[in-house]
């Protein structure tokens, strides 16, 4: 049962309505549409390398923590929401001294890092018990391209849970890109999106409470951990905003009210040039940078969420009218202000350039869909198959380029994210993708078929891909991947 506090019981009363159906509604409402900007938007820690070392402590453990002014018990690393940013450089060596003090295994994933899919780096096959510490260790390569990655939890039917728990971190790599004169002129600003679902003690639901085939939601959406924060924006200058769906399940559509985006990297990889978008898609993993220019009349301005349909399993998925109702409503996630006025700054021009890639040695087909199966019940499936540990699904080839063609004929969206080595888009429906980028994560929406194209580089062994979805993925819908020598 939902409480109403005093507040909606008043609007309630006032309202003359009294169903709990419809106090639900206005509870969501009031998330949805009362912003209560905060002073200060980064609050988060940040751990830097030092002479080619980023070295620290990182402690999975549940806590209360203050969640957008209430408390929260929440599955946090070192007691932060969002988990604290660590920065690196190309070629520094990275060492986490990691203990897991959760009820649960965990381990740690690196999403986005061109790094060994073994030993103690990228691993998600690695199992660390309640109670034990582990030691990750690994380099980032001289061509480490700069970008926006991050970290999370990956051991396979715990994904979900742990992450909509709150166990999710930005991970940067500075270099090339922050070194452009224009970019590095623009205020930086971090912003991680996550939702939450908590009781009115501030409690997690049990799984068994939440949707799973449709992926998980929560009606408090964060930022940074803050409920509508503030971001300032000098009048003339730049904002570069580096933005992370950190969200379980949740897509983002966002828009800046009377201002435009201009992209600068999609996933953390910068693009060949800015490209200008009133709107931006978000699906669980990925990232986008983008800069915004301080040329309207100062003031404030609303970051919105706008409605998104990522398809549904009708009666099965769980989602009633209410949730229904929730999605239709744009709502504020924080608020942009004009502060103080800077020498007028122009956008770059020249970011990146990135080549194509050579002709596919193979090319691989991939059909997204869910189905019975007979040991889990309800299953999400690539080529018929839920996922299991030792089954080797794909084997490539050390250095081989391909073409993997991503077709979906299930009734939902499925983004879909590879692990180590990041790909193009060469088409969509056949029709040839015109904008050259590097991506880790890609959407292949209901009806669709994506092809993208693959460079298994420097590093092999075993790891994953799957939906980003991470019920799905938990669920059944990944894949084992192993690049052979
Ligand atoms: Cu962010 Cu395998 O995932
Ligand atoms: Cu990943
Ligand atoms: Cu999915």
């Amino acid at each position: 049962m939902v409480k109403i506090n005093r507040r909606q019981f008043i609007i309630l009363s006032a309202a003359g309505a009294g169903t709990a159906l419809v106090a639900n509604q206005l509870g969501k409402r009031t998330i949805a549409s009362q912003p209560l900007p905060q002073s200060s938007a980064n609050l988060a820690p940040l751990y830097q390398s030092s002479d080619g070392l980023l070295e620290l402590d990182l402690e999975a453990r549940e806590r209360p923590v203050n969640l957008g002014g209430r408390q929260a018990y929440l599955l946090t690393y070192n007691g932060q929401i969002p988990a604290p940013r660590l920065e690196a450089k190309p070629g520094d060596k990275v060492r986490l001294h990691f203990t897991n003090n959760l009820s649960q295994p965990t381990n740690l994933h690196y999403h986005g890092l061109h790094i060994p899919p073994t030993g103690s780096a990228d691993n998600v096959f690695l199992r660390i018990n309640p109670g034990e510490k582990f030691n990750y260790e690994f380099n980032i390569a001289q061509n480490q391209p700069a970008g926006t990655f991050w970290y999370h939890p990956h051991l396979h039917g715990l994904v979900a849970e742990q992450l909509f728990g709150g166990l999710a971190g930005l991970f940067i790599v500075r270099g090339e890109l922050d070194e452009i004169p224009e970019i590095k002129a623009a205020q930086e600003e971090f912003l991680v999106l996550q939702d939450f679902s908590l009781d009115e003690r501030g409690r997690r639901f049990s799984s068994m409470h939440m949707s799973l085939m449709m992926g998980r939601e929560g009606d408090v959406i964060t930022v940074n951990g803050q409920v509508n924060p503030r971001f300032s924006l000098p009048a003339k200058g730049l904002l570069r905003l580096r933005i992370l769906n950190a969200s379980t399940s949740r897509f983002y559509r966002l828009t800046l009210e009377e201002h435009s985006f201009y992209q600068i990297a999609i996933d953390g990889n910068a693009l060949n040039e800015p490209i200008e978008v009133r709107e931006l898609l978000l699906t669980p993993g990925q990232r986008a940078d983008v800069l915004v220019k301080g040329d309207q009349e100062s003031g404030q301005y609303r970051l919105l969420n706008l409605p998104y349909d990522r398809g549904s399993m009708g009666m099965m998925g769980g989602r009633g009218m209410m949730s229904r109702n929730d999605r239709d409503l744009p709502i504020a996630l924080a608020t942009v202000n004009y502060k103080s006025s800077v020498e007028s700054l122009p956008l770059p021009t020249k970011l990146a350039s990135i080549s194509a890639l050579p002709e596919p040695q193979t090319v691989r087909r991939f059909e997204l869909n869910h189905g019975m199966s007979p040991s889990v019940g309800m299953a999400f499936l690539i080529n018929s198959e839920t996922y299991s540990g030792d089954r080797l699904n794909t084997q490539v080839q050390l250095n081989a380029v391909e073409d993997w063609e991503i077709t979906n004929t299930g009734v939902m969206d499925h983004p879909f994210h590879i692990h180590v080595n990041s790909f193009q888009v060469i088409s969509r429906n056949g029709q040839p993708e015109s904008l050259p980028a590097w991506r880790d994560t890609v959407l292949v929406r209901r009806g669709e078929t994506v092809r993208i194209r693959i460079w298994f580089r420097d590093f092999t062994g075993k790891t994953v891909y799957h939906c980003h979805i991470l019920d799905h993925e938990d669920l059944g819908m990944m894949g084992n991947l192993m690049i052979n020598a």
